[in-house]
């Protein structure tokens, strides 16, 4: 049971002991949890050079799995980041690694490449020469009832999402310090999770998910431009295209914000988190989600179904 004053997180999810005994995936063994470990050296560990992304197994099928792979090897091309790997082998680690663990729904995988162990404790990419750090970790996973239930409060925080000559708030970098500390920033002021603004001040994104409000009938996210590509985010533009649901992807503040009739995040962990209240005002009526982020939940769970039949050959 959760308090009612606890924190609540985006990636909440149901305690499973059976977490406590996975097996994980660590450059080419797939070895118990205690045993998963990498060089105090490495480029990951040191510097937060390495990309990440994030997938979700439902019923044997790892949902949209050639859009994560297309931003993963986007990423890690953009940084010379050479892993060795392709995506078949991607999906060969995945599935080696869930069978070793008897998955086969309700489970999230994060994995990680790295530049690999370093030669000296130094900066330059040209340490890390013996090759990159592949990591899968994969647990049970059930996002947690209260996301749902409850909503998630988010507080405005000081610290921005740069421009894209900065860090690139596109790439899946281990390094997340520029949302961690948003997420502190909100934590400190008594809210879950930070809601971030571009430099120019318009809303743009939260530090773990995407955002969307719900206005009047229509859906508004950001213009994408200092936010991840988030693959849930563009799932639910396209619904909503697809579904006669009026979407706009452009700037709008915090005027907006508050006044919107509802406001839900997106993420592959939570699917569609709907948002209770910002800075301390609630946002739509009553708890949970409003009606029209419960229609695109709806689709959004059609839409993981009817992928995951087509990848296994079956009519819906
Ligand atoms: C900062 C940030 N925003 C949004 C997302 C959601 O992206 P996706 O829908 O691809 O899981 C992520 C997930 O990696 C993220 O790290």
């Amino acid at each position: 049971m959760t308090p009612d004053n606890a924190q609540t997180t985006t990636h909440d999810a149901e305690h499973d002991g059976r977490n406590d005994a996975i097996k994980i995936y660590v450059n080419g063994r797939i070895v118990p949890k205690d045993e998963a470990t990498v060089s105090v050296y490495d480029s990951g560990f040191m510097l937060g050079d390495g990309m990440w992304e994030g997938l979700r197994l439902y019923n044997g099928v790892w949902a949209f799995f050639e859009e994560h792979m297309d931003r993963f090897f986007n990423s890690m091309k953009s940084v010379s980041l050479e892993s060795g790997l392709t995506p078949d082998g991607v999906l060969k680690i995945l599935n080696d690694t869930a069978a070793a663990n008897d998955m086969t729904t309700d489970a999230h995988c994060r994995l990680m490449v790295t530049r690999g162990r370093k030669a000296k404790p130094f900066q330059h990419p040209s340490l890390s020469r013996f090759g990159p750090t592949i990591v899968a970790i994969i647990e049970h996973s059930k996002p947690a009832e209260t996301l749902r239930t409850r909503g998630i409060r988010l507080a405005t925080v000081p610290q921005v999402r740069g421009l894209p000559m900065s860090q690139d708030a596109k790439y899946n970098s281990h390094s997340k310090l520029n949302c961690v500390i948003a997420c502190l920033q909100a934590e400190q002021a008594g809210a879950d999770e930070g809601l971030m603004l571009d430099p120019h001040g318009f809303v743009n994104t939260t530090n773990a998910c995407n955002f969307f409000i719900v206005r009047r009938g229509e859906v508004w996210t950001s213009t994408g431009d200092y936010c991840m590509n988030g693959v849930t985010r563009q799932k639910v533009i396209d619904l909503c295209h697809a579904n006669g649901i009026p979407v706009r992807e452009k700037n709008y503040s915090l005027y907006e914000t508050y006044g919107a009739d509802e406001a839900f995040l997106t993420g592959t962990f939570g699917a569609q988190t709907p948002v209770a209240e910002i800075d301390g005002k609630p946002i739509g009526e009553g708890e949970g989600a409003g009606p029209v982020t419960q229609r695109i939940r709806g689709l959004y769970k059609d839409a993981v179904a009817a992928y995951v039949a087509e990848r296994k050959g079956v009519a819906v």
